[in-house]
């Protein structure tokens, strides 16, 4: 009895203990300084194929029949998609407008059949239809299911068969299933379709095998593998590598995507949420087509499922200075909304708040709930605008949609913006605003040489802390070779000394497809088929998976006039860890001195990482060679020597706990 009530007290006082050390952490090392958890996280922006043709898993290329030649000269609602018409059959296709499905969704196609060949000796299908190459073929695996779905209208008197099929270049089919068009007002209809063999370039084939008339649209075959199984979803292999970064927050859907290039082209969240044939397509201004597909719904349920923090940018009710072709000349072709129509954009902002943490009640909740999320997505954050140039027309707006959106909602931190570069007018002027404002965060972008960032790694040491804080939106070093990863790196390392006032960043652009990139570098590079993270990827990754949220001054010693050894250490309260990173873009090894003494019981056996080679290495995706992060064990000490080889990024991973 008195044993076991001896046991009930230690574990009483055991539980004390042990919450008290949870919740002071495992006591912070000296001179520790608090810096931002949310250091770092990523930018999606819809370039370079990132959403169709990329994360968005739809397989089919201009399903809705949308394509126009304001996109590009040569595409037309009937771009991607060939007329067949096997087994010696005829008819018609063509382009209609008239009743459409939904007014956001106004091109569609008929289809009119006159005549199904049945020629003496033909075995094959026949009829007359469509087949969609999607984007430069579709990928197809053996024993997986791929759903169709379309839309449509019967518009002659019997019911229409159709043959749905997945096709290789050589006509032999991978996949088959039938349906049947019975009605005269536009429905969906859907079949699964199951690959008996894998190809890399199918083709998907609509194809009406008996005679009539009816109007299609919104024709899309989707894998039922999507990241998370998430319906209307993204592709999972891709997903998964972006995952891989743990980012602490997603900034979406851009960039000058988000301004667009006029007014008409701004990108509105309500045109991207709801039944996807409601959704309004439209041209993206990197040169292609947008579906709205990976909509709002779809951007804040990735970011749950990999456990960001969602970061939306609302256009700042000025389109993009580079608009109608201006691009990088210096901007003349900025345009504002109408100072009439601002209530009703700024509604538009303060709905999307509603609809992202409103409860499901509310009028723009229930219609998050209506998609599968009755939960709050808990919005933290608001981006107003990108790097735009910084007029009296933007400072007018951005000033009007900032000052109700904070008396509305003091509980979101609201983002500014500082315009494309690291210095000079917009950048200047874009602070001095934001400043005037006091706008808790400013977003700062600029692309520069490797060389740039090794040697302004100190730039936020000067950094007033009484003012906004930083994030760093987009940045990125001109290439993707070992040289650019470790330049990054050491930047990256100013960040961490620096956590306190840079509170976020993203490397820019995130992703790259393979022939279809309207910007390089990017941080990740695909095809239809494969991935290939460059070096700098792994970088963006090593920061991620080992930050900290104490910043430890002077454990590594280091000579401030060295530009390009760099080195910080940070401390993760959660684990008790403490983490050194080494940034060699030098052509000789670096001896450094390490000091741990700032924390309590170091465990000698630490976890180093390293990423090193030439300085011209690159993971090309034709080039045999991968540079990757590779990982050892590694004895440390209370103070140790250490010998951080050329061209290397070293991470040293130590437990203070015991
Ligand atoms: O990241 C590519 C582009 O660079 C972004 O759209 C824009 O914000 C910047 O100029």
């Amino acid at each position: 009895m008195t044993l076991m009530k001896k046991s009930g007290v230690f574990k009483l006082l055991w539980f004390v203990v042990m919450t008290i050390t949870c919740l002071c952490g495992y006591g912070q090392p000296r001179n520790a300084k608090k810096i931002s958890t949310d250091l770092f996280g990523i930018f999606f922006e819809d370039i370079n194929y990132a959403a169709d043709g990329g994360l968005y898993a739809e397989l089919v290329q201009n399903r809705s029949f949308e394509y126009s030649p304001t996109e590009r000269r040569e595409w037309h609602p009937l771009s991607f998609w060939e007329y067949v018409n096997p087994g010696y059959s005829y008819g018609y296709v063509y382009v209609q407008t008239q009743d459409p499905l939904h007014s956001n969704n106004p091109t569609y196609v008929v289809i009119d059949v006159e005549h199904v060949g049945k020629e003496a000796g033909y075995t094959g299908l026949s009829g007359v239809g469509l087949k969609n190459q999607g984007f430069a073929g579709m990928v197809v695996k053996a024993g997986e299911q791929y759903n169709f779905s379309m839309f449509s209208r019967l518009l002659s008197n019997e019911p229409i068969t159709l043959s749905i099929t997945l096709q290789n270049p050589q006509g032999e089919i991978l996949a088959e299933n039938t349906l049947t068009i019975s009605t005269s007002s536009w429905t969906k209809l859907d079949v699964p379709l199951i690959a008996k063999a894998s190809h890399d370039t199918a083709s998907l084939t609509v194809l009406a095998t008996t005679k009539g008339k009816f109007a299609l649209d919104v024709v899309s075959l989707f894998p039922k593998n999507t990241f998370k199984n998430r319906p209307n979803g993204l592709r999972p292999d891709l997903a998964q590598v972006i995952a891989d970064l743990k980012p602490r927050f997603v900034r979406f859907p851009g960039g000058c995507l988000v301004h667009g290039d006029g007014l008409g082209n701004m990108y509105r969240w309500k045109q991207t949420v709801g039944p996807i044939e409601q959704r309004k397509e439209q041209r993206n201004l990197w040169g292609y087509h947008q579906t709205g597909g990976l909509g709002y719904f779809e951007y804040f349920q990735f970011c749950e499922d990999i456990g960001a923090k969602p970061v939306p940018v609302v256009p700042a009710a000025v389109s993009c200075q580079n608009s109608g072709g201006t691009w990088r000349i210096g901007g003349t072709g900025q345009k504002a909304l109408p100072l009439d129509e601002m209530q009703e954009y700024i509604q538009e902002i303060l709905d999307l708040i509603e609809w992202a943490n409103g409860p499901a009640t509310s009028k723009w909740g229930a219609v998050r709930a209506a998609a599968g999320h009755p939960e709050p997505f808990n919005l933290e954050y608001l981006a107003i605008g990108n790097e735009e140039k910084i007029t009296p027309e933007f400072e007018q707006r951005f000033r009007m949609i900032y000052e109700a959106v904070k008396a509305r909602h003091p509980e979101i931190t609201l983002i500014g913006t500082s315009g494309p570069f690291h210095s000079g007018e917009d950048f200047d002027k874009g602070w001095q605003f934001a400043n005037e404002l006091k706008v808790p965060i400013v977003d700062e972008h600029y692309y520069t040489d490797p060389k740039w960032y090794l040697s302004n790694h100190y730039r936020y040491d000067a950094y007033d802390r009484s003012k906004g804080k930083v994030y760093l939106g987009e940045y990125a070093s001109w290439g993707s070779k070992l040289y650019n990863a470790i330049a990054e790196a050491a930047y990256m390392i100013g960040l961490e000394r620096n956590g306190d006032v840079v509170v976020m960043s993203s490397y820019a652009p995130l992703l790259g497809k393979m022939g279809f990139t309207q910007w390089n570098p990017d941080l990740i590079y695909f095809d239809n088929k494969n991935i290939y993270p460059t070096i700098n990827y792994y970088v963006q990754q090593l920061f991620s998976t080992n930050a900290g949220d104490y910043y430890v001054p002077d454990v590594v010693a280091l000579n401030r006039r060295d530009s390009v050894m760099v080195a910080s250490c940070v401390y993760d309260s959660k684990t008790g860890d403490a983490i050194i990173k080494l940034a060699n873009a030098g052509k000789e090894n670096k001896k450094v001195k390490i000091d741990l003494s700032a924390f309590k019981n170091i465990q000698p056996v630490a976890a180093r990482t390293v990423i090193t080679g030439n300085e011209d290495d690159e993971n090309k995706f034709d080039l045999p060679s991968k540079i990757a992060p590779v990982t050892d064990s590694y004895k440390v000490a209370r103070k140790f020597d250490y010998e951080v080889p050329a061209m290397s990024f070293v991470l040293i991973r130590i437990k203070t706990k015991k």
